[in-house]
């Protein structure tokens, strides 16, 4: 299995270009499906999760001219669609969920087996489906208690929908399948978060009537047809935020390019906090960590725009060696302080009672063999083996491949000194 090796390092310095956003680029993808035309779309990050998802739609019946050198992919759907994920790439990867409107749209059934929890939650689906049965889907009661969503609609019709919990992957589904019923949809409680704008604008540029997304109400007056488009993925706000706070946590002074300050508020206010310097440039975003020692703050993650779950763990890694105590609470998903456990293996001391973590700081840490225990959370513990002493070795890395683009290379080019070793 490959790992990665990290020393202790300088203060990382130079430039940065940020990725094309997986959280936005895999809904899209799956919003293709929602027209027999070519979509095109751009800034597509070269991950394994976008090759998962290319897999996904190909299996589905879909082509796809996948060009992630140019971090570019084509999907084209006019032949036959197969309604039923494949569960060797659903078991891979749980956005493949993300498919189950279009899937309804195009055959009229949906069937996608569940994977079981993961490292973070259980990640239920009720949401997505209080939506789609909202909209006149029949969910097969039987198989769903086997962990299989069975889906068939006759006709999508709209309807107003409430969100007990923002979910952002519920918010996207049933976008997507409000986009072609007939009559308006009004859901009420939406996820706010940029990823979900950047479906809509997807999404209005094929035709459909999305209004108010990145708010709480979102309102979708449905069409008949969508027409395939070319688009351009926004920027990814959390590979931004873990080289903004690799650049401070390390003493840094790094210049970061494709980076819409707008998506990074709580980061940036987070930053400041600690005492990171922050400025915007019209060449992109500097972050500096070299004007004195950073100071503890406290965290509470929260839908968007509170500070990103996504954004616990890399900077909980930060906050391992501000000066002073500083508290983490984690209220999006029920068991995500499984990265503790690596950071304590260098000397973090970190004490957790629930979904609240105490970060004493200040300890000096010392490299150790730690494992990636999400994909952020991988990302995080590379970011503390730069400034522990000794060497890091950080296995199960092929989370952090899922959501870094050239994690390895961009870090190197900014004088880190991590290598990708496989055995
Ligand atoms: C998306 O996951 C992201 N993934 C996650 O990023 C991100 O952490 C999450 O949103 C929150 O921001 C993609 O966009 C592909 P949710 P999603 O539905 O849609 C509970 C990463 O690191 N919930 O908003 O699965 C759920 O259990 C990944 O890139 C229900 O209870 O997130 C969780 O506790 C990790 N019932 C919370 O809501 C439901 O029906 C947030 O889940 C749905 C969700």
């Amino acid at each position: 299995m490959a790992k990665f090796l990290v020393q202790k390092s300088a203060p990382l310095r130079g430039e940065v270009k940020i990725s094309g956003s997986k959280n936005a680029v895999l809904p899209i993808m799956a919003a293709a499906l929602l027209t027999e035309e070519k979509c095109v779309i751009k800034d597509v990050p070269a991950l394994r999760d976008v090759d998962v998802m290319c897999r996904l739609l190909e299996s589905l019946g879909a082509s796809v001219d996948k060009e992630l050198e140019n971090n570019r992919v084509s999907i084209e759907s006019s032949g036959e669609i197969v309604y039923e994920a494949p569960f060797d790439l659903v078991k891979m990867m749980r956005a493949s969920i993300l498919v189950l409107g279009a899937l309804l749209i195009r055959t009229g059934r949906a069937i996608i087996h569940l994977p079981g929890g993961c490292a973070i939650g259980k990640r239920p689906v009720e949401l997505h489906l209080k939506g789609l049965r909202a909209l006149g889907v029949k969910i097969d009661e039987e198989q769903l208690n086997r962990g299989i969503v069975d889906a068939t609609v006759d006709k999508l019709e709209g309807n107003t929908i409430y969100l007990d919990f923002p979910s952002v992957g519920a918010t996207e589904v049933i976008i997507m399948a409000a986009a072609l019923a007939e009559g308006t949809t009004v859901l009420e409680n939406a996820a706010q978060e940029p990823e979900i704008v950047d479906l809509a604008n997807f999404l209005n540029k094929m035709g459909a009537r999305i209004k108010g997304a990145g708010t709480d109400t979102i309102k979708i007056e449905g069409v008949s047809k969508l027409k395939g488009v070319s688009h351009h993925v926004i920027p990814d706000r959390i590979e931004a935020g873990t080289f903004m706070v690799g650049a401070a946590m390390t003493g840094g002074n790094v210049l970061i390019k494709n980076i819409l300050p707008n998506h990074l508020k709580a980061v940036i206010a987070k930053l400041r906090e600690c005492g990171a310097y922050i400025e915007m440039t019209d060449e992109g975003m500097i972050v500096r960590g070299d004007m004195g020692p950073l100071k503890s703050t406290d965290i509470k993650t929260l839908p968007y725009p509170g500070f990103p779950t996504d954004m616990q763990s890399p900077f909980m890694a930060l906050l391992t060696v501000a000066n002073g105590p500083s508290v983490v609470i984690e209220t999006v998903f029920e068991n995500r302080f499984m990265h503790v456990g690596e950071f304590n293996r260098m000397g973090a001391n970190i004490k957790t009672d629930g979904n609240c973590a105490i970060i004493p700081g200040g300890k000096p840490l010392t490299g150790a063999q730690v494992v990636a225990t999400d994909l952020r959370a991988g990302a995080a513990v590379v970011l503390t083996g730069l400034v522990a002493d000794g060497t890091t070795e950080v296995s199960q890395i092929y989370h952090v491949d899922r959501g870094y683009e050239n994690f390895v290379d961009k870090l190197r080019a900014l004088g880190a000194n991590i290598m990708r070793v496989d055995e």
